[in-house]
Parts: structure tokens; C-alpha cells; sequence
């Protein structure tokens, strides 16, 4: 009997990064599956027992780690944000590069420096990353959890400050804020279920294989 295999891919900007390597990789999902207009979430591939999930990107660790995924593609910035011990990161897959930083409203950041503050609050999605980051500086981060338009945050005197992802800047230039601090680089990276692994060696090992070389072939 085939293995049946669950492989969750983020939607959104990563998804359409995430097509040319699944195609070098040999996985070609049915025709809905990167058209996000379509409400079905799960897809069929040319793979016998291979099917993908389309799901938000944080929710895609949440799916491998708790097995209800076998394999994923997720940044890791959420890995470092959730810690999942059952999650197992082989492979960089060289897509969605971007950043992790503290940004602030541009007239306050003339001469900061974010070793000075003492307590700040501050909106983000990486309420962990964020505590870390500034605990390890002697800071008291008051994190503010939002799921998406950070960048409003200070606009309307929620925080001063944000954490979030920074690719092209334009987000931040759109509202006024700059970057002061870099907390960590991102990429994403092929994940896998540490019991799947086991439990369907014969069946997900030579995935990591394909995607070792489909993401050093880009
Ligand atoms: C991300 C991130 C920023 C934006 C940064 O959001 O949260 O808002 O991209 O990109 P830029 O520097 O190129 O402007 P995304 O568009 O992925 O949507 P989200 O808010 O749903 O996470």
C-alpha cells in the first residue's frame, strides 16, 4: 500500500515561490492549488499518496508538529517563535528571504538606540522573539499580539514600536516607520514531523533528498 503523505505549503507570497521548487522537485499539484481563489484547501498532486494543504504560515508548523502534516515549507522565524521540538528543519530552501526587525516612526528614530530603552511596548505576531530579543538587552518588551497590519500599531498610539517581517521596505516606508534593529535574517525551510520521519523513513527521506537538490538547483 502507498504512503500516504501530507505536505502543508504557506499561501500567500511564499506559495508562488514555492511552485517552481515543488515542480524541480517532481510534485505537480492539480490545477487549484495556486489559484488562491479557490476555496478548497486540500489538493491532489501526480504523486500517488502525495497531497498538499494550503494553509496560513504560521499555521503550517502548528499542522507538521502535531503530525497532522507530515512534511511543510515554513520561515524560520516562526521555528524560532514556537520552538517545536517535533519538528525537524533539514533543508533551506533559499525562498522568501527577508528579515525580522524592530521598526519605529521615522521622527522618533533620528539618534535612538534601542539599548537605551528600558520598557517598550511593542505590536508583533512574535510575541516570544520578541521578549528575547529585547530581555537579552536588559529590556522589558510589553508585546501587543496582532495578526497582521502591524504596521498601523503606532500610526494609532497602540505601541511605538513593532516587530515584523521587512522584505522590500515598502511597507514601512508606506507608514512612516523605519527599521532600527534586525532581530534575524529568514528564509524558509522544508520542515518534517520527527515521529513521521520515523514511522515513513522509506517514504519522506527521499523528499528531503529531492528538495536538497531542487533548492541548490535554483
Ligand atoms: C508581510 C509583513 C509586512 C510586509 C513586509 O506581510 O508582515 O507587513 O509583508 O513586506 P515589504 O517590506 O516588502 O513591504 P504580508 O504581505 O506577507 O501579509 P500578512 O500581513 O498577512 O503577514
Amino acid at each position: 500500500m502507498k504512503t500516504e503523505l501530507v505536505f502543508a505549503i504557506p499561501k500567500g507570497r511564499i506559495l508562488e515561490e514555492a511552485l517552481p521548487l515543488l515542480a524541480r522537485a517532481g510534485i505537480e499539484p492539480e490545477p487549484a492549488f495556486a489559484d488562491e481563489s479557490s476555496r478548497a484547501l486540500q489538493f491532489a498532486t501526480n504523486v500517488p499518496g502525495l497531497s498538499l494543504i494550503r494553509v496560513r504560515a504560521f499555521d503550517v508548523a502548528t499542522f507538521v508538529a502535531h503530525g497532522a502534516a507530515d512534511l511543510g515549507i515554513a520561515g524560520n522565524d516562526v521555528l524560532m517563535e514556537f520552538a517545536y521540538s517535533e519538528i525537524y528543519a533539514p533543508v533551506d530552501l533559499g525562498i522568501g528571504h527577508c528579515r525580522l526587525s524592530v521598526a519605529e516612526p521615522a521622527e522618533m528614530a533620528a539618534g535612538d538606540d534601542p539599548r537605551s530603552w528600558s520598557h517598550v511596548r511593542v505590536a508583533t505576531k512574535y510575541p516570544n522573539l520578541t521578549s528575547q530579543h529585547f530581555a537579552a538587552r536588559g529590556v522589558q518588551a510589553e508585546c501587543v499580539k496582532l495578526n497582521g497590519a502591524m504596521e498601523l500599531a503606532p500610526r494609532l498610539g497602540l505601541t511605538q514600536r513593532i516587530v515584523d517581517l521587512v522584505s522590500s521596505g515598502r511597507t514601512l516606508k508606506e507608514n512612516g516607520l523605519v527599521e532600527v534593529e534586525k532581530i534575524a535574517d529568514v528564509t524558509s525551510r522544508l520542515i518534517v514531523n520527527r515521529a513521521a520521519f520515523k514511522t515513513k523513513a522509506a517514504a519522506i527521506a527521499p523528499w528531503i533528498e529531492r528538495f536538497r537538490e531542487a533548492a541548490g538547483a535554483a
